[in-house]
């Protein structure tokens, strides 16, 4: 069984703000055949597409089978979160000095690196790796023997950037909850189609969990198998989406908050995976700053932000589709990262968003799997 407490936060709209926070689990049964809860409200224009019951050909994964009530991690709680960028050198010259190569993507998001293990940097390297994932956005470091190092290895390393993000539903390594599966490798599909099912393309830009009360900051998404061609990921820089606007837009928006929904997620992949805790909805200010660099970001989503607190739905609608928009056309401030065997991709959630493309066809052994190491950083905040 399950239930929630809802807790009041400070608001500047005329609904009252709260965060439902979990307090307990929900009950863990094989959901091979799901069968949905008497209020269960499939969007509308999606339908279920149920994921391969066999799991993934390659990855040993299980999902909530794993866990028993009692061994169930609950790390969702508020968490004071101390950014390791803020112990860095500004002119990272210690990890900057051990790179042999690197090349910008475009000049406003995305740097490539060659010849630099992750797995072997000191902790002053890391502290700068996290404020130049921070401005960059992206970094994407070819030729790595980061997985190779194990799940326990991962979770340390991971621990070094924030306490590591338990998903609510997500697919785990057997007995590794702190890290994410991300995979499509039947042709029946996964959560991602379901997202799809009945749209005109597959991009689906967002950040990671944003629902939740402590985001993910620097986060680590690592190749383990992928389609001979597509499959990238497109990233967009949010900070220069925010620098683009008007001073008076900029500032207006710095007066708002969004709700964050949780829920919806875990509707969409209800059909599809086992659910971990009930997902939460968190509101969140619509611009919120870097701890370290003090760049701001634009900080609403189309997969996760549902509504401006305060607003009337028409003006709530207009405004986050305006946002959305001018997000999503501003290809002068995105990239998009071709997997390669050995790739990890270092970017920072809070000041970034990001879509699969599922432009490949599966059958015959196609897959796409990667592992993500996912730190969960401070909550959102324009100070
Ligand atoms: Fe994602």
């Amino acid at each position: 069984m399950s239930s929630t407490t809802t807790v009041s936060t400070t608001s500047t709209g005329t609904e009252p703000a709260t965060i439902r926070m979990p307090r307990y689990h929900t009950s863990l049964v094989e959901n091979r055949a799901f069968v949905p809860p008497k209020d269960f409200e499939f969007p509308a224009g999606l339908k279920q597409v149920p994921i391969n019951p066999q799991g993934p050909t390659e990855v040993p994964v299980q999902t909530a089978l794993d866990y028993s009530k009692d061994d169930i991690p609950e790390p969702l709680g508020p968490y004071e979160h101390v950014d390791c960028a803020s112990r860095a050198d500004p002119e990272k010259r210690a990890l900057l000095s051990a790179i042999p190569k690197h090349k910008d993507m475009t000049p406003n998001i995305g740097t490539e690196v060659w010849g630099l293990q992750l797995s072997q940097l000191t902790n002053q390297q890391k502290n700068e790796l996290a404020p130049w994932a921070a401005e960059r956005g992206v970094l994407v470091f070819r030729g790595q023997d980061f997985v190779d190092q194990g799940r326990e290895w991962l979770k340390e390393y991971g621990s070094y950037f924030g306490r590591l993000h338990v998903h609510q539903w997500g697919v785990h390594p057997k007995d590794t909850p702190e890290l994410t599966v991300v995979f499509r490798d039947s042709d029946k599909g996964s959560y991602f189609d379901n997202q799809k099912e009945g749209q005109l393309n597959t991009v689906a830009w967002h950040t990671d969990m944003s629902y939740e009360i402590n985001p993910p900051c620097t986060t680590f998404l690592s190749s383990l198998a992928g389609p001979e061609c597509g499959g990238d990921t497109l990233y967009l820089n949010a900070m220069t989406a925010y620098d683009r606007l008007s001073p008076v837009m900029q500032k207006f928006l710095e007066t708002l908050e969004a709700l964050h929904s949780g829920t919806r997620q875990n509707l969409l992949s209800g059909k599809t995976n086992l659910a971990r805790r009930p997902g939460i909805d968190t509101v969140h200010p619509v611009i919120r700053k870097h701890p370290v660099t003090g760049r701001k970001a634009i900080w609403v989503n189309p997969e996760y932000t549902t509504k401006i607190i305060g607003m009337r739905k028409p003006e709530s609608d207009m405004l986050l589709n305006f946002l959305f928009d001018h997000l999503h056309k501003g290809l002068d401030f995105q990239t998009r990262v071709a997997w390669e065997d050995g790739t990890v991709v270092v970017y920072d959630n809070r000041m970034v968003q990001h879509s699969v493309t599922l432009d490949y066809g599966l059958g015959n052994g196609v897959k796409r799997h990667l592992v993500r190491v996912t730190p969960q950083g401070e909550t959102p905040s324009l100070s």
